[in-house]
């Protein structure tokens, strides 16, 4: 665009070769508004950006002619496009979460009044259909509590956080979950700029994928650990899961990117989107150990507090 209009310096609007509709455009614009200054948004579509656009006319005792101002608001209308997105996210999550607690909650109590009413045959049917409809609404819940944090938009508080503490406080929940958890934390490392709310979320979203790529393993381990390198702390959870397929390894941060059939493709999503904030870094790796060992590994690095 700025290489076009260096071109057209010097020449009357009738005759700029480049940007001839932008011209007509500006042209019409000032002929409307006869003396008196306008404003327009100018999409162009082909070049993926929005204008602003606005021009008033000099006063005739100077002499007269307009001057129009540029303003490349992109930027500003795609922030703002978003947060309306989220805000639709939000609602919507909210609209469809309300009634699912009741809908499970009637099709266990038709169960619970039924069931010893109906004939062998009859109860089996409808403990499968109360099964499926709790199974279902359970699966929703979760597909819309997903994408209500991947569009959550408030920015994280951040402040010095004892990260160890966080870790340990989200591990005491995995407990009872059958899963050896090994934690490996270092001792006395310094704060870390960081959300609690948000980080925690960023484990559970890890350590869940962790339990899912360690269903049915005869020998399911999962080791998470926090180190001071580098003048960053790093987080790493590591699973002897089967490993990031090769088919997403590379698209894995993306939303809807899933090889689960109930998945939703968003929690590293949201955990990339939450380390971005934090100013942090993630990567994910198959290990490769030496000793045989296998899985999968994610590596977070955060920023000290100051
Ligand atoms: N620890 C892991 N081991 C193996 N694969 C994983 C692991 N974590 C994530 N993945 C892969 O990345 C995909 C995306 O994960 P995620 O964004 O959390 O969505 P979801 O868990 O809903 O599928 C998963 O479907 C899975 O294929
Ligand atoms: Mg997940």
């Amino acid at each position: 665009m700025y290489e076009d209009v260096a071109a057209l310096i010097g020449l009357k609007l009738e005759n700029w070769h480049t940007l001839a509709e932008f011209a007509r455009m500006l042209q019409a614009e000032f002929e409307q508004h006869r003396g008196t200054a306008w404003q327009q948004q100018i999409e162009m579509r082909e070049r993926g950006a929005v204008i602003l656009v606005r021009g008033s006319p000099l006063p005739e005792t100077g002499g007269g002619g307009y001057v129009v101002v540029f303003d490349d608001v992109t930027q500003l209308i795609a922030a703002q496009r978003a947060t309306a997105w989220g805000e639709v996210a939000r609602r919507l999550a909210h609209e469809i979460k309300n009634p699912l607690t009741p809908i499970r909650l009637a099709a266990e109590r038709l169960q619970a009044k039924l069931g010893d009413k109906l004939s062998p045959e009859a109860a089996r049917a409808l403990d499968h259909a109360t099964e499926t409809i709790v199974a279902q609404v359970t699966a929703m819940k979760n597909m819309v509590d997903d994408f209500r944090d991947y569009a959550r938009t408030p920015l994280p508080q951040l402040g010095g956080l004892d990260l160890n503490r966080l870790v340990a406080e989200v591990l005491a929940l995995y407990e009872q979950s059958g899963t050896r958890i090994q934690a490996n934390l270092q001792k006395n490392i310094p704060l870390v700029r960081g959300d609690p709310d948000r980080l925690r979320q960023v484990i559970h979203n890890l350590l869940q994928n962790a339990q899912d790529a360690l269903f049915g393993s005869s020998d399911p381990k999962i080791d998470v650990s926090t180190e001071l390198s580098g003048g960053q702390v790093w987080l790493r959870i590591s699973d002897n899961g089967c490993g990031f397929p090769e088919a997403i390894i590379n698209g894995a941060f993306e939303p809807y990117v899933t090889t689960k059939p109930k998945g939703t493709g968003l929690g590293l999503a949201i955990v990339k989107r939450i380390i971005d904030e934090h100013h942090g870094t993630v990567r994910i790796e198959n290990r490769t150990g030496k000793e045989g060992g296998r899985g999968a590994a994610v590596r977070i690095s955060l920023p000290l507090a100051a």
